[in-house]
């Protein structure tokens, strides 16, 4: 099993699109995935249908004991309308929750715990995390193999970026191996400039770190959003959904690398 997360501190850069698009051609080449929603928005959980208003049981419960059972994580699982896609819900509750974590140790392993009991269960688990430094986004991090960060490529976005590598910085102090990362960059337009320029700007300071696959500006992830689709559901063809597979084939060849390496 392995964890991507996928978090930045800026929001409405293309977070929860990346988790929705991912699992979906992840779930396309036969891998069993699941989603979990960390952000108390519940985005993704709405992109499914779910309700997090109404939501009883959610990621929340995690949070509201220090031991996990593997029935009560189990029991949090949801069944999408796609196939192989599950989801571990958020709920509106889960805004409650950095307040009542002050002070409490601990809480910051609660997801990798929990992921642990159904590691046979699936191929990739994708987190989709809230646009805050916080006990969830912690948690996110501190659950994943590897990062992904998408950045909006328009004047600003490098500032909420500069942000996010430092927090990067502070929990690899924490950690035994280092949590590597790649950049997503996204909104691209290539007909403004402050895309262009911005784009540029990102290979120059992370190099390496920048993902080739450039997400474009794309209607079609709102439509499929209307629809509750993944995005390879709703238009394989698209260009946004070609993007994306672009991406994920760069994943999973530095997947291999690194396995190679190790
Ligand atoms: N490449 C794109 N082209 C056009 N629209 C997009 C693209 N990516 C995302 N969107 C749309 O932009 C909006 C914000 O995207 P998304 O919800 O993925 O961002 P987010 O980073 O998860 O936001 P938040 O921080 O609020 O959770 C959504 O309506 C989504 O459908
Ligand atoms: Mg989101």
């Amino acid at each position: 099993m392995q964890v991507w997360a996928v978090a930045n501190q800026k929001g409405g850069v293309g977070k929860t699109t990346t988790v929705v698009s991912l699992a979906g051609l992840l779930a396309e080449v036969g891998y069993r995935v699941l989603i979990v929603d960390l952000d108390p928005h519940g985005s993704l959980t709405s992109y499914f249908r779910f309700d997090p208003d109404e939501i009883e049981h959610s990621v929340y419960d995690l949070f509201e004991q220090s031991e996990v059972t593997a029935s009560k994580f189990r029991s949090l699982i949801l069944e999408t309308s796609h196939e192989s896609i599950s989801l571990v819900p958020a709920s509106t509750a889960l805004a409650t929750l950095e307040r009542k974590a002050v002070g409490k140790e601990g809480l910051g392993l609660q997801v990798a715990k929990s992921l642990r009991f159904v590691r046979e269960d699936y191929d990739y688990v994708l987190i989709d995390s809230p646009p805050v430094l916080g006990v969830l986004m912690v948690n996110a991090l501190a659950a994943c193999d590897h990062l992904l960060v998408p950045v909006q490529t328009e004047f600003l976005a490098l500032k909420g970026l500069e942000r996010m590598v430092r927090t990067i910085e502070m929990v690899n102090r924490a950690r035994k191996n280092k949590l590597t990362y790649t950049i997503i960059p996204t909104f691209y337009d290539r007909r403004t400039q402050a895309s262009v320029s911005s784009l540029r700007e990102l290979h120059k300071l992370y190099a390496d770190q920048v993902s080739n696959a450039v997400i474009p500006v794309d209607t079609k992830f709102r439509n499929a959003s209307i629809k509750g689709l993944v995005p390879s559901s709703l238009d394989a063809g698209s260009r946004g959904v070609h993007a994306y597979a672009r991406l994920l084939r760069g994943l999973l060849e530095r997947r291999k690398q690194v396995q190679v390496d190790g």
